[in-house]
């Protein structure tokens, strides 16, 4: 039977779909791509997907929509116009509102499947909602209508959780593009809450190092496709040799994988020793799942536990942060004194990396009103043995243009309000 699934990815979509992408190749699940656009990724697939679990292992998926039908679409008709007589209050009861008795919820979302601006869809949710809202209650169901606010065309996961219309009604999803419109509902949202709880809750945060956000954190470890018998193996580990406050062992935890930190600051493991003994009590993790110490990332190798190292992940240290663009000399020698500190640790990363396993780390990337400037000494990091992975195939890069994807297979991410980016890279060890 085949099953047509749509992703919608967070705001730095291109890190989210090189996320996806390096999950499904890891669980060995063969798709079909049946379409994409900037945030909304369609595919078909032959089994049915554990979707509560995947939701849970993507930090850059927001939600996850099953697409249950797809119908053509002349350019000037807008949805409201193609769906005129399709629903009725049976086909509503059946595919959407299963489970439900007594008031009803339903959240109407619109997603581009190409320039919104040449599609007629501003407003017209307004009218499906209101449709539908008319069939069901002709057949004498009290329903609520969530639409989204003026400006949006879908809704928030916030509010989907807060109006709890997944378990009180049902969020229906119109996926919209040039010839067709795709008609699908909202399976599972990301649990913002505990992403914030994650991120804020922590009893050790030093806002001076600046710390990743785990989604981040999450998405960078996915990116490394460990092995899945690493899960729960506590003679195999994540290693990452600037630890802070600890933000990629808390999830490398979080996802049944065993952690290993180590930062050239006492201060740095002490703050993450007191972080990882808080989310092991929060989860109700089991012992043994964390290891730290005291190690500078370029003489890292004569202190490893011994057991296999199977990724490093890594925000590696991104030098001074800024409140406001850095001049061209100050840029230049951070990147110098950073070449020194990077070179070391990817050297001595070599002595227990085997062939094939990943190195993905974020590096300093500065943003200025001409554009970014990168780390200028990455080929000489590639050198010392290893490749650099193309974050997703290069044909559905060429496909699809929208795709950011820099030159040298990295991508940025950032928020506006920053002047170090962080710019993620997959290294593959020769
Ligand atoms: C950007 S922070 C990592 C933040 C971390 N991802 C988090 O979310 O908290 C970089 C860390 O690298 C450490 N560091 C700097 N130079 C180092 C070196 N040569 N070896 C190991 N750690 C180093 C710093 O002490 C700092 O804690």
């Amino acid at each position: 039977m085949k099953l047509k699934y749509a992703f919608n990815l967070g705001r730095v979509f291109t890190l989210s779909l090189a996320e996806l992408f390096a999950v499904f190749e890891n669980m060995a699940l063969s798709f079909r791509l049946v379409d994409l656009y900037r945030e909304v990724l369609i595919i078909e697939v032959e089994e049915k997907l554990d979707v509560v679990k995947l939701q849970k292992t993507l930090g850059g998926t927001i939600k996850i929509m099953q697409v249950l039908d797809s119908l053509g679409r002349k350019k000037f008709l807008s949805p409201s116009l193609v769906l005129k007589d399709y629903f009725d209050a049976k086909m509503l009861k059946e595919q959407f509102l299963s489970n439900y008795t007594g008031k009803i919820q339903i959240g109407i979302s619109y997603y581009p499947m190409a320039d919104p601006r040449e599609l007629p869809i501003r407003g017209d949710n307004k009218r499906i909602g209101f449709n539908i809202k008319q069939i069901l209650t002709a057949a004498g169901y009290s329903v609520r209508l969530v639409l989204p606010q003026m400006a949006g065309f879908a809704l928030a996961s916030v509010v989907v959780t807060n109006e709890h219309l997944l378990e009180k009604g049902a969020e229906i999803d119109l996926l919209v593009g040039m010839e067709r419109v795709y008609l699908a509902k909202t399976l599972t949202v990301q649990n913002f809450e505990d992403y914030g709880r994650r991120d804020y809750q922590r009893p050790a945060r030093d806002m001076q190092v600046g710390m990743l956000p785990p989604k981040v954190a999450q998405i960078m470890i996915n990116l490394a496709q460990l092995p899945v018998a690493s899960s729960g193996n506590l003679k195999h580990a994540i290693l990452d040799p600037f630890v802070g406050s600890g933000t990629v062992i808390q999830e490398a935890l979080i996802m049944g994988h065993k952690g290993i930190g180590s930062d050239i600051s006492q201060k740095a493991i002490e703050n993450a020793e007191k972080n990882l003994e808080w989310i092991k009590n929060r989860y109700k993790l089991p012992p043994g799942r964390f290891e730290l110490f005291v190690a500078d990332a370029k003489k890292l190798s004569e202190n490893l536990p011994k057991i296999e190292i199977d990724a490093v992940v890594t925000e590696a240290t991104l030098g001074p942060a800024y409140g406001t663009s850095p001049k061209p000399q100050e840029i230049e020698r951070n990147f110098k004194e950073l070449e020194a500190i990077y070179i070391g640790a990817f050297e001595s990363f070599k002595k227990f990396l085997v062939p094939g396993k990943r190195v993905v780390v974020a590096l300093p990337a500065y943003r200025t009103e001409k554009g970014y400037i990168y780390f200028p000494g990455i080929d000489k990091l590639a050198k010392t043995g290893y490749d650099i992975v193309d974050p997703l195939p290069e044909i559905v890069a060429e496909k699809y243009p929208f795709l950011q994807i820099t030159a040298r297979k990295s991508l940025v991410y950032d928020r506006k309000d920053q002047f170090v980016s962080r710019e993620i890279f997959i290294f593959r060890s020769l």
